[in-house]
């Protein structure tokens, strides 16, 4: 018997083979399924008073708090790499905190300066600010409160109004209300088309769940509550109809954008949402879920390069069309070298 006829011999009756589609690298790139592109991220920044100087942020290796002529650099570089798109989180000193978070406005204030800094810099990149009010307020919170700590929503949509226009006149390209008051994203959008920002954007922190993945960023802030938590603003990780009511409210009220935050342990939601929604989805791969995957790389436990891209593909896979994350330059810089 020919080895060839042994061969046929053995063959089971299958007629269906997903290993043809397997075979090889040519095959696999064509036949798969979604692509992880630089196309497709945002990358969060830190960003400090100060000259020259940057300092890593202990509990998120490789994340800087940059002076604004560092970070400008940086926006420069990241802009050769393909990174079109950055999310800007201003390091408020403490002398510049109060109860309601008015140094949130300032046309003066750190993010307006750099946002100004870094279209003038580099125009084509998309410059996206925060809209909430934790990192100016004295006790951390994202919105003002009254005599029994409770959180105002009507009274805390006013000031991101005002915070949304100063930050559209300081001329950022989409604003990004993260706080999760009621309402806002209307209002913002109100606010902003009555200052003549109508093109301005709005990519709405939707989905934002309670989580303890938050905790390395309110280190690279100082934005830590000084008391109880967020869970009567941000959302119960146990819902999930209740998030496609969130981003209902938000298409609703004028969103161009919907995230859901965190990515990781809500990739459910992010699917859920696609499947309910036509606008573009975003997911942000929150710090948390940043450290956790740096540490394990500096212990030698994983191998981090295959692992950023396995992670970033899932929350791709499960349909956010874009990411918010920390490892986007990593990225770039592993898609460049391939
Ligand atoms: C502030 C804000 C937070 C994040 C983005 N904007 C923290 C929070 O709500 O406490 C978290 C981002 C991250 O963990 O990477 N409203």
């Amino acid at each position: 018997m020919s080895p060839s006829n042994r061969n046929i011999d053995r063959q089971l009756p299958l007629t269906k083979r997903p290993r043809r589609l397997r075979r090889n690298p040519s095959i696999r790139s064509l036949v798969s399924e979604t692509q992880l592109t630089v196309d497709d991220l945002i990358y969060p920044m830190f960003v400090m008073e100060g000259e020259n100087e940057r300092v890593e942020i202990a509990s998120m290796p490789g994340c800087y708090r940059y002076t604004l002529d560092l970070l400008l650099a940086e926006i420069a570089e990241l802009y050769t790499l393909g990174i079109k798109a950055v999310a800007l989180f201003p390091v408020v000193p403490d002398a510049k905190k109060d109860d309601t978070g008015t140094e949130s406005y300032n046309p003066e204030g750190l993010a307006q300066r750099a946002v100004t800094a870094i279209k003038a810099q580099t125009p084509e990149t998309i410059v996206i600010t925060d809209v909430a009010l934790d990192p100016f307020t004295t006790h951390g919170h994202d919105g003002v409160l009254d005599a029994d700590g409770v959180i105002l929503n009507d009274e805390t949509v006013e000031i991101l109004v005002k915070m949304s226009v100063s930050q559209a006149q300081a001329g950022c390209d989409m604003v990004a209300p993260s706080d999760m008051m009621d309402g806002r994203i209307g209002a913002i959008r109100r606010g902003l088309d009555a200052h003549g920002f109508t093109d301005v954007g709005i990519l709405a922190y939707s989905a934002k769940y309670a989580s303890a993945y938050y905790g390395p960023f309110r280190d690279a802030l100082g934005s830590a509550p000084k008391f109880g938590d967020k869970k009567t603003y941000q959302m119960d990780p146990a819902n999930a109809r209740e998030a496609l009511t969130e981003v209902e409210l938000d298409i609703a009220e004028g969103a161009d954008i919907v995230m859901v935050k965190p990515a990781l342990a809500y990739l459910d939601i992010i699917h859920q949402v696609k499947a309910n929604c036509n606008v573009p989805v975003a997911a942000y791969n929150v710090s948390g879920e940043y450290s956790l995957i740096k540490a394990a790389a500096q212990l030698g436990w994983i191998d981090e390069k295959k692992i950023i891209m396995e992670t970033l593909l899932s929350i791709k896979r499960a349909g956010a069309d874009l990411i918010l994350t920390y490892f986007a330059k990593d990225v770039a810089l592993i898609l460049h070298h391939k």
